[in-house]
């Protein structure tokens, strides 16, 4: 044995050999978890460029499907993702819808009003718990141009529902006909669990025969279990569930 060794600690025969063997394990376990957690890292970079690209997409269709007189406001980490907006923008643009509601505002509030603007028809009740953030959907769309909208200040207030109590938006501004066309993106999930649930028993039984509902964040657990539990509440209203980087869940009935 030499000297390197020795200090190592190694001993001749059985015990050294072991050792040695342990030491070795040891080794290749580390390199083993070494390439793993690479191999995650590459997988997630890729996934996030193949995300990036499709984001870029579709803000661009987006962009000039809109034609907006000026940019639209920063994304921020609420915001509706472009591919999101996107898909809410051709409902828009296909459907032609007389009265869009909305709960939880910001640029999908932007997308919409400026879909009806191009549409010639239609108007967008947008339900806003923050009356800052509402201050300033409002600014925007003036901004813009954008007329055919209310970004409503509401709320959130004490709502039972059965034998449950929830926070939910005062809708008191919202109009009396049918809903058309129903967006679903508030309020945030801090607020209560299953959050977004309300908008169901309150809003569901106004909506037109051919409406359509659009739900994002359709891949989060809470949404998912919103959507089950509505699923399981109104079961005539179909759901189809789109691979936006959130996920869009899509609620229809009849058409
Ligand atoms: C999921 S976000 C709604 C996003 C919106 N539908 C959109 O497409 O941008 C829910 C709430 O987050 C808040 N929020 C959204 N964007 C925000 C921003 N850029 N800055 C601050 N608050 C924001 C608003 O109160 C909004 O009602």
């Amino acid at each position: 044995m030499d000297a390197t060794a020795r200090a190592f600690g190694y001993r001749r025969g059985v015990p050294g050999t072991l050792a040695l063997s342990a030491t070795l394990a040891a080794l290749l376990l580390a390199a083993a978890a070494i390439w793993s957690v690479r191999a995650a890292f590459r997988r997630a970079r890729r996934r996030h460029g193949a995300d990036l690209l499709r984001q870029v997409n579709a803000l661009n269709e987006l962009l000039g499907r809109l034609t907006l007189p000026g940019p639209l406001p920063p994304f921020g980490h609420g915001s509706g993702r472009p591919d999101f907006l996107l898909e809410v923008a051709r409902h828009a643009l296909e459907r032609r819808p007389s009265i869009v509601v909305e709960c939880g505002s910001g640029l999908s509030t932007l997308v919409i009003a400026r879909c009806l603007e191009l549409n010639g028809t239609g108007r967008l009740w947008s339900l806003e718990h923050d009356a800052d953030f509402a201050r300033f959907v409002r600014g925007e769309a003036a901004r813009l141009g954008l007329e055919r909208l209310a970004v409503l200040d509401a709320p959130l207030v004490a709502t039972p529902l059965g034998d449950e109590r929830w926070l939910w938006y005062e809708p008191s501004g919202l109009p009396d006909g049918p809903i058309d066309m129903l967006v679903i993106d508030g309020p945030p999930g801090r607020v209560q669990p299953l959050a977004r649930y309300p908008a169901g028993p309150i809003l569901f039984p106004r909506l037109a025969a051919d409406a359509v509902v659009l739900v994002d964040d359709a891949r989060r657990g809470k949404e998912r279990r919103v959507l089950a539990r509505w699923a399981r509440e109104f079961p005539a209203l179909a759901r189809e569930v789109r691979g936006t980087a959130r996920g869009l869940a899509i609620l229809t009935r009849g058409r």
